[in-house]
């Protein structure tokens, strides 16, 4: 960063020259050169109001389970570090964005209330899985979602429930410097011993056909309409491609998978590879759902 940061951006909680490789679930990239992580939604505000004022651009991370970081980042990266307090209202659960993901799940079975069984095996934080609409086994977050809690991107505080066009498979709008602050999703009450054995459904499926014993970031691919991504790379026999100790899952051809040494220049240059040759064998073009982070050309 070139430019001395304001004095109110500085007063936020912050750590200087964290490794990416920590910060993800790949292990990969630069250093966060900036890593501010507010205890307050007053922090966190401030923040982004600094932010705006300067006409700063910055990045949100969660639990960076669905990253892929090339080089070090300057800009200011928030991180909340908001209480894990998660609260009930019925068979309504609210918690705050930081929250883990799976953790909440699970203090949801733990309660009896049944809707987040879906979210067991989806790692990452609250808010990435809210900004992502995070699903797996016919279930999406926009689903359970009563309300969310939100900076706009000047800075202010809105809380709503969701509407039509604001969710849909993998995607949100709440990108373009909106943070999600919290969540509360509305559940319903279920048998314990019902909701455990779905969670372990869920988790035996995912252990079977998801390579979870190698760093990775999920899949890499969004479905194309009406087809799946992994059922593309294989068919394309892409299986076991590697570029250094970055590979196509031998698995489940849409997880990435590092093998220990894998760069971010490494998993930039396989993802390049695997679309040219589905898009050659196949005529789809791939959309990544990871979202890649670059500074530097
Ligand atoms: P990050 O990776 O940190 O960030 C992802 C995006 O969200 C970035 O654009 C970031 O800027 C933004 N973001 C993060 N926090 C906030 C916030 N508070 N406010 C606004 N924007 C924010 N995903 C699925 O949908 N279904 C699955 O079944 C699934 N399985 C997976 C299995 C494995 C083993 C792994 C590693 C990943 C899997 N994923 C899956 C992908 C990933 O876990 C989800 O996308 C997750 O919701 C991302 O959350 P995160 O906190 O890690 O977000
Ligand atoms: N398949 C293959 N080869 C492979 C992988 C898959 O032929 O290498 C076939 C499978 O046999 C199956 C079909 O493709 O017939 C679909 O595979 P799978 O059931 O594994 O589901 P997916 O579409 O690959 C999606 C989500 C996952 C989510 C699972 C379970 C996307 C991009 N992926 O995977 O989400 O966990 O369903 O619901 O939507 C993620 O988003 O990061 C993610 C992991």
């Amino acid at each position: 960063m070139t430019r001395p940061l304001p004095d109110d951006l500085l007063k936020v909680p912050h750590r200087r020259d964290v490794p990416f490789a920590r910060l993800t679930t790949l292990g990969v990239g630069g250093l966060c050169r900036w890593l501010f992580e507010p205890t307050t939604e007053g922090e966190a505000q401030a923040f982004v109001r600094a932010c705006a004022r300067e006409g700063l651009p910055w990045r949100v991370l969660g639990g960076g389970s669905n990253l892929v970081v090339l080089g070090d980042i300057d800009t200011p990266v928030l991180r909340l570090a908001l209480p894990k307090i998660v609260q009930r209202d019925g068979t309504r659960i609210t918690a705050p964005a930081s929250h883990g993901h799976i953790a909440l799940a699970e203090a949801a079975a733990a309660a009896g209330l049944s809707g987040l069984e879906f979210a067991s095996g989806i790692p990452g934080s609250l808010g990435g899985a809210i900004r992502m609409n995070a699903g797996a086994y016919g279930r999406e977050w926009v689903d359970v979602l009563a309300r969310y809690r939100f900076i706009t991107p000047d800075g202010e505080l809105v809380e709503k429930a969701p509407e039509a066009g604001e969710f849909k498979y993998r995607w949100s709008f709440l990108t373009g410097g909106r943070v999600v602050l919290s969540a509360t999703a509305q559940l319903a009450e279920g048998n314990p011993a019902a909701i455990r054995a779905q969670v372990a459904e869920y988790r035996a499926k995912r252990g079977t056909s998801q390579p979870l014993s190698k760093r990775n970031a999920g899949c890499i691919f969004k479905n194309p309409p009406g087809q799946s991504a992994g059922r593309l790379i294989d068919q394309a026999g892409l299986k076991g491609l590697r570029v250094g100790d970055a590979e196509v899952s031998p698995e489940h051809a849409n997880f990435l998978v590092n093998h220990g040494r894998a760069t971010a220049a490494e998993f930039a240059e396989l993802m390049e590879q695997v679309r040219t040759r589905v898009r050659e064998r196949h005529g789809v073009e791939l959309e990544p759902e990871v979202e890649i982070w670059r500074e530097h050309p």
